[in-house]
């Protein structure tokens, strides 16, 4: 490429970052002319053609067009770019031992059913009955009572209650710890599901040999006055999948011995299961203070 070209292209780039030199909001004028700078580096450096420019043009309109309020196709893309996860590890640098926060997804629904300390938020969700005990607490280790843990995963079919053809729900609920920070309840293992893979981000998976599968896991999310609200899961030791997890949601410290217990094992509770097998896992959170998140304690 020729002196004069690079300049050219060059000066368009600092021409259009100049433009946004007026923007009254600093914040925005950052965010704006570092999006321009990375943008035509990226055009430049791939030497985007223009029959690829309208090519994803194309594949953005689609996106577009699949997302209403029950499909986010836009949060599917960011999801897959690991760009969900990459702005999850900006917004929460570790905190001592506070467990890690990972991406959030779109199974999340409000008002979710409270169940009893012991409960199974289970419902009529298909899969092996999974006990999960632990404690909540701080970075002094001192218990947090009273927190509030919300819990959510799909079936063993690899379906969230929400893509059921009814409005049932199971495997979500909601619970608080006790007294002295614990909890317990009754799950379903968790098991490997596709990520909705029947729209233009399916597409991009597809062409470039990558698979929708995401690592099973246990969805948390936790909330105590003072601390910071952390949104996380559990996964499974030995998942095949937690090296290619779609999402890139994985962290070593997540992975969790669920131990499968043998036909007949009486449950914690006494739980009637006769010769059902069922498993049990452990995972004791530790909450940050609200203060180490960026945004201090307003989150
Ligand atoms: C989930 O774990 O529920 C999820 C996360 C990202 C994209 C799709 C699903
Ligand atoms: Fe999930």
């Amino acid at each position: 490429m020729s002196t004069e070209q690079q300049l050219r292209e060059q000066q368009l780039t600092e021409r259009v970052v100049a433009s946004f030199d007026g923007t009254p909001d600093p914040r925005l004028k950052e965010v704006m002319q570092a999006l321009t700078r990375h943008l035509h580096a990226f055009v430049r450096e791939v030497r985007l053609t223009e029959a690829e420019w309208q090519r994803a043009i194309a594949f953005l309109t689609a996106t577009g067009h699949l997302t209403d309020h029950r499909r986010q196709e836009f949060i599917l893309l960011s999801d897959v770019f690991g760009v969900s996860m990459q702005t999850v590890t900006v917004n929460n640098e570790a905190y001592r031992d506070a467990t890690e926060a990972t991406v959030f997804g779109p199974f999340f629904v409000e008002n979710s059913p409270e169940i009893p300390p012991g409960g199974d938020l289970a419902g009529d969700a298909p899969g092996q009955p999974c006990w999960v005990e632990g404690t909540v607490t701080d970075t002094d280790g001192e218990p947090v009572p009273g927190a509030r843990i919300e819990v959510w995963e799909a079936d063993d079919a690899g379906f969230y209650d929400v893509q059921y053809d009814d409005e049932r729900t199971a495997a979500r609920g909601h619970l608080f710890s006790g007294p002295d920070g614990s909890f317990r309840f009754w799950a379903i293992v968790p098991t490997p599901y596709p990520i909705p893979h029947d729209g233009p981000v399916g597409t991009l998976l597809e062409a470039t040999g990558r698979s929708p599968l995401r690592a099973s896991h246990l969805h948390f999310m936790v909330e105590a006055e003072g601390l910071r609200t952390l949104v996380t899961h559990i996964f499974v030791r030995g998942d095949e999948l937690l090296d290619r997890d779609s999402v890139f949601g994985v962290r070593d410290s997540l992975i969790k011995d669920f131990e499968p217990q043998p036909p007949g094992t009486p449950a914690p509770d006494g739980r009637g299961l006769g010769d059902r097998p069922w498993t049990r896992v452990r995972f004791d959170i530790v909450l940050a203070p609200a203060t180490s998140a960026p945004g201090g304690e307003t989150r």
